[in-house]
């Protein structure tokens, strides 16, 4: 992968030369800014599955964001560009045990659990670490919902407490993920309640926690649901300002997408049009596997092109000969679109190029970052 320095502009010209995602990291100074005006005591850690770049990272920590990893990979990445443990929080609830050393090596301190096996390998390999319970959510109100596979409801994270109780082993925090590109501040607060729940259960029984964590799941400018992210987040600002009145615990949060998502700009070509069954299809040169997997799901992603004209809707598909290189939702393009059009697409910053794989030859896209 390339990291070049020009400007998008001579990417959406006659000078294609592959798909190319462009990342302003301005625009990632923005978002920074408005997360802390939304929430201000939240410390916010940022996910680095998100948008792993050095330039992405260097610049987030530049502005004293700090980090959630999920691997021994992210963990070295950040070593490598001299990130300070205390900086970095571990909330995979599902880790090997060669990265937890590797983790208490470095100093880092959290770690996210959510069943008594990960728990114990905790304790046996992180014995002075601060253990953190994920809490399961219902995905309402999020575009892509992490329902199925982490976290547990509010009796069985009870009884998981009162078995650490009994073996002696502390539970410092809770936390819990909204699912991806939530839209609802109901979300936050339904989980926030069930922290609720759970910590007067453990104060009953004189547990206290150090840290609440919130996740992720903070929307970019995609969908127009009607509220600014500040007023998204007003409700939720002031559950936690009472949260903390009540409870004297930490907030901090691991936003991903909300970070990054609108640095990024995407520009691709349309390598072939054609019409099945009477509907017209473009086959671009970037597609589920080498950077658009995010177009599978109902994200609000617009495609645009410098035709004029009427847009109709297409259906559109990538270079690979999988079928699953072609998307259900429907994207608007003029109607004369064809092969050759550049097209760009905004809000690329999340999950584009982390998510590439070079499955049938075709690469992922040629990164450029703008200061
Ligand atoms: C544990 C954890 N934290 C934070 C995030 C970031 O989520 P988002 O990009 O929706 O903010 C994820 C994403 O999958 C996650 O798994």
């Amino acid at each position: 992968m390339n990291t070049l320095s020009h400007s998008l502009d001579q990417v959406v010209t006659a000078n294609y030369s592959g798909p190319t995602l462009t990342i302003d990291t301005q625009k990632i100074t923005k978002q920074v800014a408005l997360f802390k005006y939304a929430l201000p005591n939240v410390t916010p850690h940022y996910a680095v599955k998100a948008n792993p770049l050095p330039e992405v990272l260097r610049h987030l920590h530049s502005l004293g964001v700090g980090f959630e990893i999920a691997s021994q990979g992210e963990l070295s990445l950040l070593q490598s560009l001299g990130i300070p443990a205390h900086k970095i929080i571990f909330s995979n609830p599902i880790k090997t045990p060669a990265s937890i050393i590797a983790a208490v090596d470095y100093g880092v301190k959290y770690f996210a659990f959510d069943n008594p096996e990960e728990l114990i390998k905790l304790h046996q390999l992180a014995p002075e670490a601060q253990y953190e319970l994920r809490i399961s959510t219902n995905g309402k109100g999020s575009v892509w919902p992490l329902t199925k596979k982490f976290g547990v409801d509010v009796k069985q994270a009870i009884k998981l407490i009162g078995v650490a109780h009994h073996n002696q082993i502390k539970i410092s925090a809770l936390t819990f993920h909204v699912g991806s590109q939530c839209t609802q501040s109901q979300a936050w607060l339904t989980a926030l309640k069930d922290c609720e729940k759970i910590i007067q259960y453990m104060n009953k029984r004189s547990m206290r926690l150090n840290m609440l964590n919130i996740g992720g799941g903070f929307p970019c400018a995609l969908h127009s649901h009607g509220q600014s992210f500040k007023e998204l987040m007003n409700p939720v600002r002031s559950a936690l300002k009472l949260f903390k009145q009540k409870t004297n615990v930490e907030v901090c949060a691991e936003p991903g997408r909300f970070l990054v998502a609108s640095s990024g700009t995407l520009a691709c070509q349309i390598i072939s049009t054609t019409q099945k069954n009477h509907q017209p299809w473009a086959f671009l040169d970037c597609g589920y596997y080498n950077g658009l997997m995010e177009l599978t799901e109902d994200f609000g992603y617009q495609l645009r092109s410098k035709r004029t004209g009427e847009n109709i809707p297409w259906t559109i598909a990538g270079p690979t000969c999988d079928s699953v290189d072609c998307f259900t939702p429907k994207y608007h393009l003029p109607k004369n679109s064809q092969a050759g059009d550049v097209i760009t697409i905004d809000n690329m910053g999340a999950y584009a190029h982390t998510c590439v794989s070079n499955f049938n030859g075709f690469d992922g896209p040629s990164i450029l970052i703008k200061h």
